[in-house]
């Protein structure tokens, strides 16, 4: 399978790189599996996140897939971004290949890993709100 335009599209052209001055919350996770790593920056106002930034050190599957991930979180309440799953990010990227989907699942953990931070600067307990952010080995994905 062939990548789609939307998945070129955003691994030529990512959108949100970079860093994040005074962040609100700053989540990195990692696939032990390929080495590859996913930091995410989240501005939060109120209970809205207004701002997205990511860096990569990863696999073009997985740039396109925390570019598509911080469109869709941008300007979302905290909640809603939380229900992101990666098979939305890949629907919005018209699909993966299979051996790609794990990839994905960095995206949706970087961004559990961003809320989570956020919430213990405020000195609240995430685990109610985000869960445990799982490993990628426990993912659900069968790309392993
Ligand atoms: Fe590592 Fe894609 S091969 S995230």
């Amino acid at each position: 399978m062939a990548y789609s335009e939307k998945v070129m599209d955003h691994f030529a052209n990512p959108r949100n790189v970079g860093e994040m001055e005074d962040p609100s919350g700053v989540g990195e996770v990692g696939n032990s599996r390929c080495g590859d790593i996913m930091r995410m920056y989240i501005k939060v106002d109120g209970d809205t996140i207004t701002d997205v930034k990511f860096k990569t050190f990863g696999c073009g599957a997985a740039i396109a897939t925390s570019s598509m991930a911080t469109e869709l979180i941008k300007g979302k309440k905290i909640e809603d971004a939380l229900k992101l799953t990666n098979k939305a990010v890949m629907e919005a990227l018209d699909g993966l290949p299979p051996v790609k989907v794990h990839c994905s699942v960095l995206a949706e953990q970087a961004i559990k890993a961003a809320v989570s931070d956020y919430y213990k600067r405020q000195g609240i307990d995430p685990t109610p709100f985000v869960g445990e952010v799982p490993a990628c080995e426990e993912c659900a994905c069968d790309a392993h």
